[in-house]
């Protein structure tokens, strides 16, 4: 048994979200992320994935419930005092980055911050370095490929130091190479640097390999949580959801993987 019990970095309560034409995309959502974790979001298109995301992100201030982030209500922090604790990273880095250069884009944050120009600089290459694409820095933002943007819509995330990372779909669209790098990227930020990660997927393969936890939704409501290998080799209920059951969990006799 841990001696420590680890801090909750984010939890939602009894959390409602309604879109403005009345959608009601998650009702009666209750999550906990200790710090640390890497936590994956898991269910099938229109479970409610981006839009918990983007509460999470106080991107929905009309929220019904609560969402504290580091024991504060969001809606009561500055936005800037809360995008210094968290970055979202969007499913198309191409909404995202608004700057000419790599470097700019990584210096934007800062830059808005208003810190002297030094300090500026040191944050934005301290964070290509993290991304592993210093040598980059001067490249055209429009010429770098899909999984380079992706990677400096995360640096672009730890220039202000910030500890929680938001990640809607982050291997959408890439190849299995784009794929490996970035997921390896956030797992050294994870290990390394002990960032929280919340990463929403579909793709259960990926969240059985590097999440520590994972949640289900369906319908905009959680329906399980807990550890992956406890929760995907649940074959009746992961077919229920519409989710294929990863190969390495599918021991018991559930229907055969599709290779996909
Ligand atoms: N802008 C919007 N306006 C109205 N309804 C929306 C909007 N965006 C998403 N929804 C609805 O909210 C629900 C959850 O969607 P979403 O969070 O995008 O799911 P996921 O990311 O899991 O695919 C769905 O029923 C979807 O149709
Ligand atoms: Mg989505």
């Amino acid at each position: 048994m841990a001696l420590f019990k680890k801090a909750l970095t984010m939890i939602a309560k009894n959390l409602e979200v309604a879109y403005p034409d009345g959608t009601i995309a998650l009702s009666g959502v209750n999550i906990e992320i200790p710090e640390g974790k890497f936590y994956g979001l898991l269910g099938m298109n229109g479970s409610g994935k981006t839009t918990l995301l983007k509460a999470l992100a106080g991107l929905f201030p009309k929220y019904r419930g609560s969402i504290q982030v580091e024991s504060r209500e969001i809606r009561d922090y500055p936005a800037r005092e809360l995008y210094q604790r968290l970055g979202m990273v969007f499913h198309d880095p191409n909404l995202q980055l608004l700057s000419s250069t790599v470097f700019e884009e990584v210096a934007l944050g800062p830059n808005n911050l208003g810190l002297n120009p030094e300090e500026v600089k040191e944050r934005a290459w301290r964070s290509l370095a993290d991304v592993d694409m210093e040598a980059l820095a001067e490249k055209g933002i429009q010429r770098i490929s899909y999984g380079q943007k992706k990677r400096i819509c995360v640096a672009g995330m730890l220039t202000m130091g910030q500890r929680i990372l938001l990640l809607d779909e982050p291997t959408e669209g890439l190849d299995p190479k784009g794929e490996k790098k970035i997921m390896g990227l956030l797992m050294k930020l994870n290990k390394e640097k002990g960032i929280t990660i919340l990463m929403a997927t579909h793709h259960v393969e990926l969240a059985a390999q590097y999440c520590d936890s994972v949640c289900l939704l369906h319908k905009g409501k959680v329906e399980t949580e807990g550890r992956p290998e406890d929760v995907f080799s649940n074959a009746p209920l992961m077919e229920s959801l519409g989710l294929r059951v990863p190969f390495t969990f599918n021991i018991h006799g559930a229907a055969s993987p599709q290779l996909s």
